[in-house]
């Protein structure tokens, strides 16, 4: 006796949708990809964890280039008081500064306030500092922070 077949009609539409997926799922990768690739082009790069920190923390006074303003807040592109105080940052952060520098050949002598930051958001933004506008290779992580902040005196 013939077997009677109920599941063979409906049974053609699940094969034909599995034959799209085994013919695109190839290009699904390939399609990842060009959205990833696009992304970098339009965006420039991927963003660094210590920018956003920097944008909302530091820039309305240092600038969104660290270019500083004028003869009241010092710059931070480029500065050699940074630079060669790298170690002296997380307490700066922290605590303050509110003595007389002189950041690349100029005095400055506004106080900058302590500023409400974990170690993780001052190690990030100190390597961000570090890497786009200091340009030196100078690294830190939130464990080396911690350490600094301890002995802050
Ligand atoms: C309310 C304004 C203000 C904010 C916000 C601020 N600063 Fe400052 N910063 C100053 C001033 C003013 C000085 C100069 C202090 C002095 O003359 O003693 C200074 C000095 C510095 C210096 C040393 C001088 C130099 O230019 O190299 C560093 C480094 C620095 N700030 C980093 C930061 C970072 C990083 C942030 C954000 C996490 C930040 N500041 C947020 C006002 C600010």
């Amino acid at each position: 006796m013939k077997p009677i077949c109920f599941y063979k009609k409906s049974n053609t539409t699940p094969v034909k949708v599995k034959r799209i997926l085994q013919i695109i799922s190839p290009f699904t990768l390939v399609i990842i990809i060009i959205i990833f690739i696009w992304n970098i082009i339009t965006h420039g790069s991927i963003q660094h964890p210590g920018k956003s920190s920097y944008q909302t923390k530091c820039a309305q006074c240092h600038g969104d280039n660290g270019e500083g303003i004028r003869v009241l807040i010092p710059p931070l592109l480029h500065s050699d008081f940074a630079k060669n105080n790298f170690d002296s940052i997380p307490c700066w952060l922290k605590n303050g500064i509110s003595h007389k520098i002189m950041v690349n050949g100029v005095e400055y002598e506004q106080p900058m306030y302590g500023l409400d930051m974990d170690e993780v958001q001052i190690a990030n933004v100190m390597n961000y500092l570090s890497k786009e506008l200091l340009d030196t290779n100078c690294e830190i992580n939130s464990i080396e922070v911690k350490a600094k902040l301890i002995n802050c005196n």
